[in-house]
């Protein structure tokens, strides 16, 4: 969306050249925003511009000062006489007289309407194809001619085609610049057109604007500064509108130069982003329906059964429901540097506890700004304090997201010029070492990676590939497999870009594109897991959504496949074309509620990500959530309704009289209080579908309740090697030493021989009970001895204690990090999938739901990364608990477990 001139003349200089572009984008970006950041009248006063009376005094000022000029009395002196032609000699005079500018201005383009056409040229960059630029007579407006452009196709940028105008006096440095220009749409593709406006000279932008139409016409005005000189035909007044397929007119194009006086610039106006949104009604039709797939998508039935040490069900029991993690991902980037190079304690604090001190509602996932870009991986130090920032977060029960791995035309100076030097090939080559290295190195503690960014507008590579023959799509999805190699399928895989859910969903040029590239690359079989979209709401280069079509966009893109996963990245929003603080700080809490309410009802979104939280380090000087002196923002105080009050359970009741009390929460962790007859009992739970949780009430009972019936005590289970009830334990398989189990205060203790659980047949020793139907187990791998690098203790299912059973495992080793095994059949061989950089203590988790069985290791045993899922058919009931093997058959090896739990 965003432009750049260094791409305009790729095709000339050739692939070489590319690579400065985003710097120059970037560049460019801060620029513009520099100038956003004067305060600007509203766009009200704009309206009552053209008033009669304002207009009949134009008309009257205009005749006295013709007529002056006729009669000789008035030299024409630079910025204080008016324009003869009446649209721009009212205009000039209107904006003087209603915003008490010091000067009339002059008119650097031309000050008529023929004059300004006369300008106006049509460019069609690297053979984009367009529609030739018409005149047409217009009634009833101010002006009476304007232009009318065409987008017949799609081209392969959104700023492929332009109208240039170039001016025919010089502007010097500094200048205070106003640009008015009126709009209206023909035909649009989407809901409205949308064009880019842009001032510029030699490359540097004075200033930038998105442009979304209508079918009436509409005035905009636009002050900003000449940020450098510009000799006659330098300076550029460029309309971009490639964005979708769309006719459209622009009439009443004036550029008025008033000079050094920089006060003019506070006073003229500024047109502000479209105010409010479709949608935007507290009774839109929209709401309801988000709601209720919220409802459907992000809530499952929680059922505690409320038991006695007899096994019977306890009636009247109070159970208390509280939430401790969300298992939508709701992340923000954050910088190393404040989070733990050199911490600030309240930027920490407010990652952990952001809604307030000691509340325990925070991010739930955090991602670095810069650092794991490329540049940032070069240098080992910044290396090696990520790794420590990752590890504070993973402490904190926080995931983590890489971003990112490739970034087209972003790549490090040293890689650049290596590619000058030795050309393509050794690119390509060093970029596949890149992400093998990078993804190595930080192996499955990052828990998700953006693979590729941005590579809808930055094309450098696909260009370079294209002009050689090179097929860019498949070089895409070798880097998503090398990825995939180095970390297994527990860390999922993104790409991410921009364009898509902002600007009224208008750009149809990036959607379609950003689209094709994901299907083309899912064609590919590329194991790309998710598709981020970048969420920069920050005027003035973007507008608002109608929330139900950014729904309707990700629509779009979950259709792809059932399994594609979607992420909402790098939100931020800033209005700050709106100088009315009352009307700003409303619509940017309305919007951010309402875009995240249409975000999280769409089921295939996993999460939602904020570009920086807090003004004191943000990219745009703006966050979201919290002020510089951590004050909370209006757009702040929304996320955090939502996200710690409307979409968080807390919650409690009392068990009816099957001991049952089911409440319906928010997917997520929980912790479960259970009190009667003065006992008091807590369990926690994984909430990610209807679940019964059974919790026991236990320990000597200080209040005995009569039982007025009596059952007969069940049958006491016999104790095995000192394990409490139901565990059993015995050795599987042929084992060179005989085995044994034991449990004190939480703690399990395996020491078990064998050879292997691998291959065919199994040799270890095995602590269990029996499960039948769904269930799970979890436990944290304390320690492991190493006799040998594969040595292997995590848990197990399998349908019986035959050495050649179906089963499924999932292990912490001493020396191969983790692994998720299987043998789905009974004798048959077993396949492994391995989770590099996992090391005890190490939590892991094996899920059976129906046939399926899903494995899943965690540093903290509250974010979990699922390494693999595959189907094992087994009976009804199975065993579930620890397995230890030493895989060396001459000794035992010894295997600790705690926080032991099995859900059934
Ligand atoms: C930005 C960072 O926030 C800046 O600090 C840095 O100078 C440039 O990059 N899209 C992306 C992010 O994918 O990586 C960019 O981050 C913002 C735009």
């Amino acid at each position: 969306m965003l432009l750049s001139h260094a791409s305009s003349i790729r095709s000339i200089v050739g692939a070489q050249a590319v690579f400065s572009k985003h710097l120059v984008r970037t560049r460019m970006v801060q620029h513009m925003r520099n100038d956003a950041q004067v305060t600007r009248h509203r766009a009200g006063s704009v309206l009552s511009l053209f008033s009669r009376q304002a207009l009949f005094k134009g008309w009257r000022l205009l005749a006295v000062v013709s007529l002056a000029l006729l009669l000789g009395l008035v030299q024409p002196a630079a910025k204080s006489a008016h324009a003869s032609d009446s649209y721009y000699g009212t205009l000039q005079q209107q904006l003087q007289s209603t915003y008490g500018l010091s000067n009339a201005g002059t008119f650097p383009i031309a000050d008529t309407e023929s004059g300004v056409l006369a300008q106006a040229h049509a460019v069609f960059l690297n053979s984009a194809q367009g529609t030739t630029p018409q005149t047409v007579n217009v009634s009833g407006q101010p002006f009476t001619q304007a232009l009318q452009l065409s987008v017949p196709t799609l081209p392969r940028k959104d700023w492929y085609l332009l109208e240039r105008f170039t001016n025919t006096a010089a502007i010097s440095q500094n200048d205070v610049v106003h640009l008015v220009l009126w709009v209206r749409s023909i035909q649009t593709q989407t809901n409205q057109g949308l064009i880019q406006v842009k001032l510029s000279s030699g490359g540097t932008a004075w200033g930038s604007r998105s442009i979304l139409i209508n079918s009436t016409w509409t005035r905009y005005d636009l002050p900003m500064q000449a940020s450098n000189a510009a000799a006659v035909g330098n300076a550029y007044l460029e309309f971009f509108y490639s964005y979708q397929i769309q006719t459209f007119q622009i009439g009443g194009i004036a550029l008025l130069d008033y000079g050094q006086d920089a006060s003019n610039l506070g006073k003229l106006p500024q047109t502000p982003i479209q105010l409010g949104y479709p949608g935007e009604d507290p009774n839109a039709a929209w709401r309801s329906s988000a709601n209720q797939r919220i409802d459907q998508y992000r809530k499952a039935n929680l059922t505690v059964v409320v038991k006695d040490q007899q096994g019977n069900v306890v009636p009247n029991a109070n159970v208390a429901v509280h939430m401790t993690k969300q298992a939508f991902q709701f992340s923000t980037a954050a910088s190393d540097y404040l989070g733990y190079v050199n911490p600030n304690a309240t930027y920490q604090d407010k990652i952990l506890n952001t809604a307030g001190p000691g509340t325990g509602t925070g991010f739930n996932m955090l991602e670095e700004e810069n650092d794991l870009k490329w540049q940032g991986y070069e240098n080992t130090t910044t290396r090696a304090n990520v790794a420590n920032f990752i590890k504070w977060a993973h402490d904190h029960g926080l995931a983590y997201r890489g971003h990112n791995l490739v970034w087209p035309c972003n790549l490090p100076s040293d890689v650049n010029q290596g590619y000058q030097a030795n050309g393509l090939n050794w690119l390509l080559s060093t970029i596949r070492n890149h992400v093998t290295d990078e993804a190595s190195y930080y192996g499955t503690s990052i828990n998700e990676w953006d693979v590729i960014n941005e590579p809808t507008q930055n094309d450098c590579l696909e260009y370079a590939m294209q002009s050689q023959g090179q097929d860019y799509v498949a070089e895409y999805a070798n880097w998503f497999q090398l990825a995939r190699n180095a970390l297994g399928t527990g860390v999922p895989l993104y790409i991410n870009d921009e364009g898509v859910t902002i600007n009224s969903g208008a750009n149809m040029t990036m959607h379609s594109f950003y689209r094709n590239l994901v299907q083309s690359l899912l064609k590919k079989g590329a194991p790309l897991d998710g598709v981020g979209f970048e969420s920069h709401f920050d005027s003035p280069q973007t507008q608002l959504t109608d929330p139900t079509d950014v729904y309707a966009a990700l629509n779009d893109f979950a259709s792809l496949s059932p399994n594609l996963q979607l992420k909402v990245t790098e939100f931020d929003i800033k209005l700050d074309t709106i100088t009315d603080p009352a009307v700003r700080a409303k619509l940017e809490a309305d919007y951010t509620r309402d875009y995240m309410t249409a975000v999280f009802s769409q089921p295939q979104v996993t999460g939602f990500q904020i570009w920086d939280f807090w003004d004191g380090d943000s990219w745009i000087n703006y966050a979201p959530i919290f002020n510089q002196d951590w004050s909370v923002k209006s757009a702040g105080q929304a996320y955090m309704d939502l996200v710690y009050h409307q979409w968080w359970t807390d919650t409690s009741g009392t068990s009816d009289t099957n001991g049952s009390y089911t409440t319906r929460g928010f997917k997520g962790n929980y912790n479960i209080v259970v009190t009667a007859n003065g006992q008091s009992q807590t369990a926690t739970a994984v909430l990610n579908s209807d679940q019964t949780v059974t919790v026991t009430l236990g320990g000597a009972n200080p209040m005995p309740t009569p039982t007025p019936n009596p059952t007969p005590n069940p049958t006491p289970t016999p104790v095995t090697g000192g394990l409490p009830s139901p565990w059993q334990t015995q050795d599987i398989g042929t084992v060179g030493k005989t085995g044994s189990a034991s449990y004190n205060n939480g703690s399990f203790t395996l020491a078990g021989s064998g050879t292997d659980i691998s291959n065919s047949a199994d040799a270890f020793r095995f602590v269990y009970q029996p499960l039948t139907g769904d269930g799970s187990v979890i436990a944290r791998v304390n320690s492991i001895d190493n006799t040998d690098p594969w040595a292997k203790a995590g848990v197990m299912m399998r349908e019986s204690l035959d050495p050649g059973s179906a089963n499924a495992l999932i292990a912490i080793t001493p020396g191969n990090g983790g692994t998720f095994q299987r043998r789905t059949s009974t004798g048959g061989n077993t396949v492994f999938t391995q989770a590099t950089g996992a090391a005890v203590p190490y939590w892991v988790k094996l899920t059976r739901q129906g046939n399926t069985i899903t494995g899943s290791i965690s540093p903290d045993g509250s974010y979990w990364s699922q390494i693999g899922s595959d189907t094992v058919t087994m009976g009804a009931t199975i065993y579930v608990g620890l397995a230890v093997t030493s895989h060396n058959n001459s000794s035992l090896c010894t295997g600790t477990f705690d926080q032991v739990s099995i859900t059934h």
